[in-house]
């Protein structure tokens, strides 16, 4: 299969990438770099522009004999979306358009699309399942699902089949320590533990102690990014073998608190880490937990690091070997 992967050079693209490829897929890459990193990108070829760019779409489809898309260009900071609605509206469903008009117009009739728990908003029940009910509470939230949405009606009107892929908590990175998770600014809670652990933060805030979890603080899944990977794949060869659209959600099916996941970062690097609590954040639901099991039963899907201090300390083996991220001297 030649598969294209948009925002390929981005944490969750580029791990998809570099899986892909192990599975002996061919894979092209197109990214505006305005947040990810050619860096990341190993082995194979990278288009850097943008899926508003109707010309170089165009060019990339009839220069190459694309199979599918897997779609993860986007703006994904729930934060940032509140601030700038106009943004996530213009990047993620203007740019999902001008995608899923180049596919039609050149026939590509396969895509897999990055989602997220963020469209259900505050769940009415927990684990969440993908018949839930989906209010978003996010400008980010609302534009991914306005783009499944997009992707159903086009579905019917033009036989485009998809795969929306609900996220959780996406962690952790490569086993093997050759790509891993940098964003500037960084507002992931792992990677910041990590960055406190390194010394490069002097503390790590709480976002809020009085929920209503066990410890107060909020409840999160963690899905290591490789899993995510392998989910992608399995949805490819889904689309392949039945020609069925559909949508799933990923994550491990379990909860842990932020005050857990601090206390796992200590165990893992062995550094004291300072945590403060703070206020709320706004738009936090209390818990987030998935369920996976329609991904496991339709899609195969297998999770191989469930475990969230085997997540951590893959996390903390790329960041302690490249403290500046993308701009550590390896790679150079
Ligand atoms: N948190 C802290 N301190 C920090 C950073 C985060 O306490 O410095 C807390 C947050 O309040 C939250 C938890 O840690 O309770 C996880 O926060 P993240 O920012 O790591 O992740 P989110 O749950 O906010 O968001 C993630 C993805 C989004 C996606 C969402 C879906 O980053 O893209 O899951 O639920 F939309």
């Amino acid at each position: 299969m030649t598969i294209l992967v948009t925002g390929g050079a981005g944490y969750i693209g580029s791990h998809t990438v570099l899986y892909l490829k192990e599975q002996g897929e061919d894979v092209i890459v197109l990214d505006n770099l305005q947040k990810g990193h050619k860096k990341a990108v190993l082995g194979v070829p990278l288009y850097e522009g943008d899926l508003r760019d109707e010309k170089l779409l165009d060019n990339i489809f009839s220069k190459h004999t694309i199979d599918a898309v897997i779609h993860f260009a986007a703006n994904s900071l729930v934060g940032e979306s509140v601030e700038k609605p106009l943004e996530y509206y213009d990047n993620n469903v203007l740019g999902s358009y001008q995608l899923v008009k180049s596919m039609v117009k050149n026939n590509v009739k396969k895509i897999v699309f990055s989602s997220t728990a963020a469209t259900y908003g505050e769940p009415t029940s927990i684990p969440i399942q993908e018949s839930d009910p989906t209010l978003p509470t996010n400008p980010y939230g609302e534009t991914k699902l306005a783009i499944e949405k997009m992707l159903r009606w086009s579905n019917d009107a033009y036989g485009l089949k998809s795969v929306c892929l609900r996220y959780f908590n996406a962690a952790g990175a490569d086993p093997q320590g050759r790509i891993g998770e940098d964003h500037t600014p960084e507002s992931h809670l792992i990677p910041i533990v990590l960055q406190a652990a390194l010394g490069q933060r002097e503390h790590v805030s709480i976002f809020g102690d009085d929920y209503q979890t066990e410890d107060g603080s909020c409840i999160r899944d963690y899905i290591h990014v490789l899993d995510l990977a392998q989910a992608h794949y399995l949805a490819l060869k889904k689309l392949e073998e039945t020609n069925e659209s559909g949508v799933y959600n990923l994550g491990n099916e379990k909860g842990f608190s932020v005050k857990e996941v601090i206390e796992t970062c200590r165990t893992v690097t062995q550094k004291e880490i300072k945590a403060v609590i703070g206020p709320r954040r706004a738009g936090d639901p209390a818990v987030l937990i998935a369920s996976s099991e329609k991904a496991k039963n339709e899609l195969g899907w297998n999770p191989q690091y469930p475990d969230l201090e085997t997540i951590v300390t893959h996390a903390w083996n790329w960041h302690v070997n490249h403290p500046s991220g993308y701009q550590s001297k390896q790679y150079n």
